[in-house]
């Protein structure tokens, strides 16, 4: 299959998106950029179409998509019951990067929700996303556009790298705003939990709508409880280079670090080092890379998962990060972090 790419980066074209939204109402796929992350988006209600979701980016079909819809009214037509609590989330951050959990209406097919009864809703605040789900009919499932277990596409040419020959079309939108997936609440059940992690965080949903939980399984990583995203199961976000992220007072870090990179410059290997804007220069060789300024928490999510794949491409030996538990986006940042490290971390 020869994949479109579409540049929307400046203006939208209309004829290629109304090329778009045809392809989607046929049952194809078409890659599209939100605020967060670049997603995989295919026609929520057809469940043939879903399936070509999961065959694209290699993805275990119990694992749910999230339907992107474009105007509140959809919301109640796939969904049994909208709490009140919902409606003001959405009134505050929607368009936004907050997906929400509901009980579904029959409409909405389990290829879609993976089976479950649930399903996640989401309306993204980026124009080209916006028009996309208008003209594929309204209701768009999309994960993110990675190849199942890499990092999520933030540019058109991460979408290209693993999709390429997969897909009908690419919409580029540039590069997003945000750089790390939508918060996910659940409000199906009792109180409002978090069970994912993003740029919408506990405080703010709750001077929104008070008491919110998070799920235990985000804050512990030898919790014995199973997630209630059955994403947040799967091995996620990794580089093909083993990782380990080192936490502690500055200092300490560097030393530590710099200790290690020696270690392997001496096996004649390239260690991959993740820093940010201000600690950058002070490691001693192999490939260093800042992730942004601590002073600017939006600038190390943005490049968070770039900086990942970049360092596949280098084909580095190993990678030691820095630590970024920033204020506001520190638990989203450090969730795919961890993750990405495979829960290797190290106190110094
Ligand atoms: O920012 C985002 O949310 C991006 C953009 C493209 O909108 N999408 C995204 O989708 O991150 P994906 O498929 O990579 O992640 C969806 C997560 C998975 O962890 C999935 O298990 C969870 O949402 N999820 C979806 N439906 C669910 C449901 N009914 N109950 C619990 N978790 C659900
Ligand atoms: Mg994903």
């Amino acid at each position: 299959m020869q994949t479109i790419i579409a540049d929307m980066t400046n203006q939208i074209d209309e004829k290629e998106m109304a090329q778009a939204g045809k392809i989607l109402k046929e049952g194809g796929l078409v890659a599209f950029p939100t605020e967060t992350v670049y997603g995989l988006g295919a026609n929520a209600l057809d469940e043939q179409a879903a399936f070509k979701i999961y065959a694209a980016k290699g993805r275990p079909s119990d694992n749910p998509l999230i339907v992107h819809i474009a105007r509140m009214e959809d919301l109640y037509k796939i969904v049994q019951t909208v709490p009140e609590e919902a409606v003001k989330l959405a009134d505050k951050f929607w368009p936004g990067p907050l997906t929400m959990i509901f009980q579904k209406k029959e409409i909405v097919p389990y290829g879609t929700t993976g089976g479950l009864d649930t399903v996640a809703v989401r309306m993204p605040n980026h124009p080209v996303a916006l028009k996309m789900i208008e003209a594929g009919g309204g209701y768009i499932a999309a994960p993110s556009a990675n190849t199942s277990g890499r990092p999520s596409p933030t540019t058109a040419q991460h979408v290209a790298d693993d999709m390429d020959g997969k897909i009908e079309m690419i919409l580029d939108g540039g590069s997003v705003g945000i750089g790390v997936e939508s918060t996910i609440v659940d409000l199906s059940t009792g109180v409002p939990t978090i069970l994912r992690p993003g740029y919408i965080n506990k405080a703010m949903l709750e001077e929104v709508i008070g008491q919110v939980e998070v799920d235990p399984t985000l804050l512990s990583a030898d919790c014995k409880q199973r997630p209630k995203a059955p994403g947040m199961r799967y091995k996620h976000y990794a580089p093909k280079a083993d990782m380990v992220i080192v936490e502690g007072e500055e200092e300490n870090v560097i030393a530590y670090i710099n200790d290690r990179i020696c270690e392997e410059l001496k096996k004649g290997n390239c260690p991959g080092v993740i820093a940010s804007d201000e600690t950058r220069h002070r490691y001693c060789g192999g490939a260093v890379k800042s992730m942004g300024s601590r002073s600017d928490e939006l600038s190390i999510s943005r490049h968070l998962y770039a900086v990942l794949r970049e360092f596949d491409e280098q084909q580095v030996s190993c990678i030691f990060s820095e630590a970024f538990e920033t204020p506001n986006l520190g638990q989203a940042i450090m969730n795919r972090m961890v993750k990405a490290a495979g829960h290797q971390i190290i106190r110094v």
